[in-house]
């Protein structure tokens, strides 16, 4: 009989790439990816908290599976990653959910195979001589977590991209975040360690890899072995292979002239970068804890822009933060009109417990919810018109997927980073096309495969 798994995979990246370590660990342990309309004999829920509505939104399908260890008490039920990692929040969800087996923070992934055995032992054990059964929980953030995480397998899920990451953890406590609290201080992996991995990546056949780290140009800092980011990236762009290279996030502080030569004079890291600005307030960026201030901002993006005048730059936008006035609202508004983002992830401020912010008096929802409207729309305008230009060109695009809404189709991206979608077939995904563009909807491209 075959045993099934399932991973319901919650926020960023960094969630999306550590699910797929779950994974490898699952398999190693003889489960099988859980088919459409099967049952799972062990589900993990790889939860997200960096704003209320992700929490939610776990919370309720880990309420869900009290029915289905109604219909299987055998079933072990998993929750691991930043929500339990939280002050006290790991207690919280083993006594709201007594099905919940096993409860793991982020540094603690590579323990649920000796978890999930020791579950299921128990459970036996119960059968024939009675007992409690086990439930496990490890919130502790070892510090040796960078050796045992070398060792955890991984199963890729995202060909062709490839995530691969460089730093773990976060040191920057800006006021309204949890993530220090719950994924630890930052922790670089050695250099040999990551170009090996992605040396590995493209032998397998992978065309792009998207490097991740909560803030990536911190990378080497802890080592003090000289090694950075900047070096980094030029030791994998010397490496061999036709492919291209992402990474995020940066934060604006520490983006050097080093990082930003290197992606200009380099033929694999692309034309793309996410520089979240969270606001165009001096006022709003100092009480945020941000360490730039707008004009520090806007030379970052005149000395991107006049390295690479194609660069496409992407951010992240926190409207309502305790204490934003309309002005400094106003102030936000501005700068994107004059940076002119390829796209912008808007938010609404969820106040985190244990950070500086949720302490501070709040502003209401309605005012938070009127101005992303407005931000929005703004947004939206510029994107389109962007868009727009890119009309009539022939640009490389990698294919790496079927086009969700469309037979026959299938999307990638520009060096860019803009997403295209064109007519082709399954066998598509991983090569890299010629793609004229010939109309623009918001945020996507729409072409056609130029005869090369
Ligand atoms: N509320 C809303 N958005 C947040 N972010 C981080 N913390 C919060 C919070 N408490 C946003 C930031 C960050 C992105 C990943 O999530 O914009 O860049
Ligand atoms: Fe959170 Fe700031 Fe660290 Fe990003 S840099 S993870 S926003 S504390």
């Amino acid at each position: 009989m075959r045993l099934y798994y399932k991973i319901n995979t919650y926020g960023c990246q960094m969630n999306v790439h550590e699910s797929e370590k779950i994974a490898g660990l699952l398999e190693g342990m003889g489960y099988s990816p859980c088919p459409e309309g099967e049952h799972a004999d062990v589900i993990v829920f790889n939860t997200c908290c960096i704003r209320d509505t992700a929490e939610r939104r776990a919370l309720g399908n880990i309420g869900v599976t009290k029915a289905e260890k109604k219909r299987n008490p055998n079933v072990v039920i998993a929750v691991v990653g930043c929500m339990p990692q939280q002050d006290g929040a790991g207690e919280a969800i083993r006594q709201k959910y007594p099905y919940v087996d096993i409860v793991l923070g982020t540094r603690n992934i590579s323990r649920l195979p000796d978890e999930i055995r020791r579950v299921l032992s128990s459970a036996q054990r119960r059968k024939s001589e009675g007992g409690k059964r086990y439930r496990g929980i490890d919130l502790q953030l070892p510090p040796d977590y960078l050796s045992t995480d070398e060792s955890t397998p991984t199963v890729r899920t995202s060909y062709p991209n490839a995530w691969v990451n460089i730093i773990y953890g976060c040191n920057n406590f800006c006021t309204y975040c949890v993530v220090p609290y719950v994924r630890g201080r930052e922790l670089s992996r050695s250099m040999t360690n990551v170009l090996d991995e992605v040396k590995r990546c493209v032998d397998d056949g992978y065309k792009e890899v998207t490097l991740l780290g909560q803030n990536v140009n911190s990378y080497g800092n802890d080592l003090s072995d000289g090694t950075n980011f900047a070096k980094l990236l030029h030791e994998i762009d010397k490496l061999d292979g036709k492919f291209r290279v992402r990474f995020m996030t940066s934060h604006p502080k520490d983006l050097t002239e080093a990082v930003m030569d290197e992606m200009a004079s380099s033929s694999k890291i692309c034309s793309n970068l996410h520089l979240p600005i969270q606001s165009g307030s001096d006022k709003v960026l100092k009480d945020m804890n941000r360490r730039y201030d707008r004009d520090r901002y806007l030379c970052l993006i005149e000395a991107l822009r006049s390295r690479m005048p194609d660069i496409g730059i992407t951010t992240d936008i926190m409207v309502g933060f305790p204490t934003e006035t309309e002005e400094d609202f106003l102030d936000t508004m501005d700068i994107v009109r004059r940076v002119r983002f390829s796209n912008a992830f808007t938010f609404i401020y969820s106040p985190r417990k244990g950070t500086p912010a949720a302490k501070m008096e709040q502003i209401p929802y309605a005012i938070k919810q009127e101005r992303i409207s407005r931000l929005i729309k703004q947004q939206n305008a510029i994107t389109k018109q962007l868009s727009d230009l890119y009309t009539g060109g022939v640009f490389e695009v990698l294919c790496e997927d079927v086009a969700p809404k469309f037979d026959n189709m299938v999307c990638g991206r520009t060096d860019s980073g803009r997403l295209v979608t064109f007519e082709g077939e399954p066998s598509d995904i991983g090569k890299f096309f010629n793609v004229r563009i010939t109309a623009s909807k918001s945020a996507s491209l729409f072409g056609h495969k130029e005869e090369k």
